[in-house]
């Protein structure tokens, strides 16, 4: 998979204009919200983990010195929990360009937090791109991130402000709090 993934998701996910669509975020699209959407609410997806195993060459990083920011890895016990936006199928020529370093979209089910569920899409950025990381320690993520930065800030913030959203959501992430933790240790050094 090449690292740009616009024309990929634009082959394999043909939409058009005026369709409505759900959308799960569970990374920036949590917190930095400049898309327009219709309606939004907190869902989750069952058998998925968030992780910080995904290179970002773009917005937290360079292709010298990627990021490290969240996709999502198949994991038969766990739950994410995130942010589902109704959004119309035009806003994916925005969303792809901004998820362009190795994230597709697919198509998965959503449990919304009013106990009904719906069919929507996520973009997961999988081990075959040419962006991924893949897994590291707690620490060696959190030291990684203390150091990058890139087009759309800082790491460390990126971590940080996700982290704050999990929380105002009331939302556990053991993956996410930990990596936090350590990098408020790792700054007051
Ligand atoms: C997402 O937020 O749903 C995708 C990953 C990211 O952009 O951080």
């Amino acid at each position: 998979m090449p690292s740009n993934t616009i024309k990929e998701n634009q082959r394999k996910c043909q939409l058009s204009d005026g369709d409505q669509v759900w959308l799960f975020g569970y990374g920036s699209l949590i917190y930095k919200v400049d898309f327009p959407y219709l309606e939004s609410k907190p869902a989750s997806i069952p058998g998925w983990s968030r992780r910080f195993w995904q290179g970002s060459h773009d917005h937290r990083g360079t292709e010298k010195y990627p990021g490290r920011v969240v996709t999502l890895i198949e994991d038969q016990n766990a739950v994410c929990g995130g942010v589902a936006f109704l959004v119309d199928a035009s806003v994916f020529k925005q969303l792809d360009e901004r998820e362009k370093n190795g994230y597709l979209r697919f198509t998965i089910e959503l449990a919304f937090s009013d106990g009904t569920c719906g069919m929507g899409l996520v973009y997961i950025a999988a081990p075959d791109n040419a962006a991924y990381l893949g897994e590291a320690s707690e620490l060696e993520i959190a030291e990684h991130i203390c150091c990058a930065q890139g087009s759309s800030g800082t790491n460390r913030d990126y971590l940080l402000e996700l982290a704050k959203s999990l929380r105002e959501l009331g939302l556990e992430d053991r993956h996410v709090f930990d990596i936090e933790k350590l990098v408020c240790q790792i700054i007051q050094r």
